[in-house]
């Protein structure tokens, strides 16, 4: 009885955290999308699209004219780079043209990176 409520719990407890991640993260990403899209059909808007954004390296999407700063810069974007960079854009890459203060909340941080990991480089989700 006390391992079957042991197991319920561990249950409980590991899957409503792992939606409530991705969920929140579109929340959060609110604020991304007045400049970035993500999803089938995305494109570069204000920003450059985040699709497929987890293993490419920093300014590399075509057709979207960044900045020096960003291009020049030697960042491959994974969970560490990318939590550097939205905490403050403007500290991590001096001279970025993404005119976005950071999200000072690291769970924020944290959730916002799983609801953008989950789309691969054409839109679509794993
Ligand atoms: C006011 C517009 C604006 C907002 C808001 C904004 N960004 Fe950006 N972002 C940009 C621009 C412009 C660039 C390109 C910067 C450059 O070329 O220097 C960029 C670049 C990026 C890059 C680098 C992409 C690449 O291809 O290398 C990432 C990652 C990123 N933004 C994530 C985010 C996330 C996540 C948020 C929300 C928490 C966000 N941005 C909010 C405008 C914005």
């Amino acid at each position: 009885m006390r391992l079957a409520l042991a197991t319920v719990a561990l249950i409980l407890a590991a899957t409503p955290a792992l939606a409530a991640d991705v969920v929140a993260g579109e929340t959060v990403f609110q604020q991304c999308k007045q400049c970035h899209r993500v999803g089938v059909g995305a494109t570069n808007f204000y920003g450059p699209v985040l699709n497929g954004l987890i293993g490419r390296k920093a300014g590399a999407v075509p057709g979207y004219k960044y900045s020096q700063a960003l291009e020049n810069s030697a960042i491959v974007w994974d969970q560490a780079a990318l939590s550097k960079y939205l905490k403050e854009p403007r500290h991590e890459v001096p001279g970025v043209a993404m005119t976005f203060p950071g999200l000072k909340n690291q769970t924020d941080i944290d959730n916002v990176i799983a609801y953008i990991s989950q789309f691969r480089r054409d839109g679509g989700k794993d």
